[in-house]
């Protein structure tokens, strides 16, 4: 277990009070949350958690975290999950566990955003980790090609697209959604929100992974300590 990922999820302990509704995000970091809060709640602590993927359903069960159908949540205080990019304006990329759609859904609807990662996930810019972009199996050779064109629209200088295939196996990944992933490596995304505009208005684009002032908190995690920095967003 890392301890720059561990000691940002404690961090990120200490910003949940009782009585709240989590979101619960996806990926190593966030697993190290959860089983830190089923630590807290078996004793006596108590919060309810919305899955943003079946790994984590999965993993607040093994941990003791209760869960909530997000169907029948009334308000997400807070939502933690972890990244795989970070910038300076707290815009992300998100997706390396192809849980890209539900954790934006999730983190979308709650009040706040809390990302825990270590320092290897900050960055100036944005795009040396392909950005993941979930999309309807239909036709993916012709939306391939207006993600192709977007990126290129959007100012990005190449943006070769791979199919996520599954690990250790034959053919593609399926997300939770019963979508496919199209890694989309750009180098560099000089205009994270524009390239997120043009993308979303792709028919056969189902989501991409720039979270775009979703974020609030960002934790950095280190050897040692933790460093805390906030966002006020209008
Ligand atoms: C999953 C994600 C994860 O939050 C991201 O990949 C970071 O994962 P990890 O905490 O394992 O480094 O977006 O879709």
């Amino acid at each position: 277990m890392s301890k720059a990922k561990t000691n940002a999820a404690i961090a990120a302990l200490d910003m949940v009070e009782d009585g709240m509704v989590l979101g619960l995000g996806s990926g190593s970091t966030a697993e190290i949350f959860i089983e830190l809060l089923g630590e807290k709640i078996a004793h006596g602590f108590k919060v309810q958690g919305v899955p943003t993927s079946q790994g984590t359903a999965d993993c607040a069960k093994k941990f003791g975290v209760p869960l909530l159908d997000p169907d029948k949540v009334e308000r997400i205080h807070l939502t933690i999950d972890g990244a795989d990019e970070v910038d300076e304006n707290f815009q992300m990329i998100k997706g390396g566990g192809a849980c890209l759609l539900r954790e934006k859904i999730i983190a979308d609807s709650s009040e706040h955003m809390v990302v825990i990662v270590d320092g290897t996930k900050m960055v100036k810019t944005l795009g040396a980790f392909a950005l993941p972009v979930e999309v309807d199996p239909f036709a993916m050779a012709l939306t391939a090609e207006r993600i192709y064109t977007a990126l290129m629209q959007a100012g990005c200088k190449t943006a070769s697209t791979t199919l996520r295939q599954i690990k250790n196996g034959k053919g593609p990944l399926v997300t939770d959604g019963g979508h496919y992933i199209l890694d989309c490596a750009c180098t560099s995304i000089p205009d994270p929100r524009l390239t997120a505009s043009l993308l979303v208005s792709i028919p056969g684009v189902v989501e991409h992974g720039l979270f775009i002032d979703l974020a609030d908190t960002i934790i950095i995690g280190e050897e040692e300590i933790a460093k805390v920095m906030e966002i006020v967003r209008e």
